[in-house]
């Protein structure tokens, strides 16, 4: 046993993050942990690498045959315990040989030995399998290459327990592929692994052992090496229930053509000579959900977001038509006056204010509905975002806890809830279950339905495709700035929309 962590408990004030949780890794194995948004997986992990030191928890840490008392993560660092945090912790300006050795600089008389640092980091970026320069900026790099840059960084530190906490969340398949087969191969050089994901197949796929943790505690380990675990399994013991559908089932009543987008173009507004969306024709019919397929990189959340008011791009043409007539839309005030709702994929970045509360945020966008006479009412407020709580499920002390305190996946529900407040008449949702764990995935799916019963128009941009074919009516194929297909979900399948973008690229 590489690890034992006995009855670990951690409270925060008002919330019992953690409750009795046992987790034991054995030495050389992937070990997964799964459980539901605000199970406790990543606030464990903080314990397990000092990020909340000893004293601030109760319960052991046994790592190596000896009990620990972390005082930080340099502590936990120093014995090869390297946690990759579910939001990246790269400098985007300085270059992959800068970060890789950002405060463990390989000094020579205290003065960083660059020559020394650029040939180490040769030999660990081509471990990981980049190709880069070590000169290249981090933020030039994609996420699924920041994400192997950290690996790299985690291989420079002589790691023996590395942990991911959901280190696939925004990756596409290539990249997740490419990142699950890194860990398979380091595991064979005696790494241990302790990975966090909502991803089941790909936990299926690596995993040795799987923990389940359920409100701040150990629901059990399952042990994959025995035979195989299936995913309705885990499931069944992450939401103590068992689940019979994935999706929601619905009868869409489909009518007129509500929503249309003619001839969208825009530009890069760095690269400012380049077409980035090419001429894209979109229509949305009333109690219509449509999903737009592609890899990352595309363009749909650049279409999405300079549709939405203009929010990314430069030199937009192109027409918005609402019910035949042409809206104007060129800031994000008017978008959601003429009833536009954008649920962005970059909730820490666009979707919330951290440092308010729920409540705050879930009124956000549409303060109207919480004022009296331009006041806002907080009685109103508070019982408006208790609403969403209640139906979204959202796992916090109150809905006055600061955003910035919640689970990942907590906060995504905070940001839909915010757009579904504005009860838009066309929403457009980018990316909206990621991070969210299987039984709240359900729930946001029924609330999709739910939006499109009452006869809205939804668009969905998805990297999962399973997601895609699960919930829309119709799909675009987005590739290179373009639609390059169209299809009804009925017609459509994985392989479909996969030979659509081979074809196309
Ligand atoms: N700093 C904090 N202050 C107050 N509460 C917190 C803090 N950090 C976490 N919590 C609470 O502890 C609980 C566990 O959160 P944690 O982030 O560990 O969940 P998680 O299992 O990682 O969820 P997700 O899958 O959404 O990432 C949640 O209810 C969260 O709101
Ligand atoms: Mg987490």
């Amino acid at each position: 046993m590489l690890l034992e962590m006995r009855d670990i408990r951690k409270t925060f004030p008002g919330v019992v993050a953690l409750n009795k949780v046992n987790l034991r890794v054995k030495a050389g194995e992937i070990h997964a942990i799964v459980g539901e948004n605000g199970a406790g997986k990543s606030t464990l992990m903080k314990v397990l690498s000092g990020v909340y030191p000893h004293g601030s928890y109760s319960g052991g840490i046994h790592f190596d045959g000896q009990e620990r008392q972390f005082d930080g993560i340099r502590d936990s660092e120093h014995l090869g315990v390297i946690i990759i945090h579910q939001e990246l912790a790269l400098v985007p300006l300085l270059s992959i040989s800068e970060n890789l050795f950002l405060g463990n600089e390989t000094s020579r008389y205290g003065v960083i030995d660059w020559m020394a640092a650029h040939s180490k980091t040769v030999a660990l970026l081509q471990k990981v399998g980049l190709k880069e320069s070590p000169d290249t900026p981090v933020g030039q790099l994609g996420v699924g290459k920041q994400q192997l840059v950290e690996i790299a960084k985690a291989l420079s530190r002589q790691v023996r327990l590395l942990i991911l906490d959901e280190p696939t969340a925004s990756l596409n398949e290539n990249d997740s592929a490419a990142l699950l087969d890194l860990l398979l191969e380091l595991k064979g050089q005696g790494i241990t692994c302790i990975l966090i994901s909502h991803k089941l197949n790909e936990i299926s796929r690596v995993a040795d052992s799987i923990t389940v943790l359920r409100d701040g505690s150990t629901v059990e380990t399952l042990d994959c090496r025995a035979s195989a675990v299936s995913e309705d399994r885990v499931i069944q013991a992450m939401v103590g229930r068992e689940m019979a559908d994935r999706y929601p089932k619905r009868q869409p009543s489909i009518g007129d053509t509500v929503f249309e987008v003619r001839d969208w173009r825009a530009y890069h507004p760095q690269r400012r000579d380049s077409e980035f969306i090419k001429g894209i024709n979109l229509t949305v019919r009333r109690g219509e959900i449509v999903g737009i397929a592609g890899l990352m990189g595309a363009g749909r959340t650049e279409l999405a977001m300079s549709i939405f008011g203009r929010s990314w791009g430069h030199r937009i043409s192109g027409q918005v038509l609402l019910h035949g007539k042409s809206i104007d839309v060129s800031t994000v005030e008017k978008a959601v006056r003429h009833g536009l709702a954008y649920v962005t994929e970059d909730r820490k970045g666009n979707g919330l204010v951290l440092s308010e509360d729920i409540q705050f945020n879930v009124s956000l966008a549409q303060l109207g509905g919480v004022s009296r006479a331009t006041v806002i009412d907080s009685g109103r407020e508070h019982h408006v975002a208790q609403s969403y709580r209640d139906k979204l499920r959202i796992r916090c002390s109150g809905v006055d806890q600061k955003t910035v305190n919640l689970s990942g996946g907590n906060q995504q529900k905070v940001v839909l809830s915010k757009w579904l407040f504005t009860n838009p008449e066309v929403l457009i949702l980018d990316e909206p279950t990621r991070g969210i764990d299987v039984g709240a995935k359900f729930e946001i799916y029924t609330l999709i339905a739910q939006m499109a019963a009452e006869g809205k128009c939804v668009i969905v941009i998805s990297s999962e495709m399973p997601e895609l074919l699960g919930i829309s009516d119709r799909i675009y194929v987005m590739n290179e700035g373009r639609f390059i297909a169209e299809m009804p979900t009925a017609e459509a399948s994985q392989e479909k929309i996969m030979r659509a973008i081979v074809k196309a690229s």
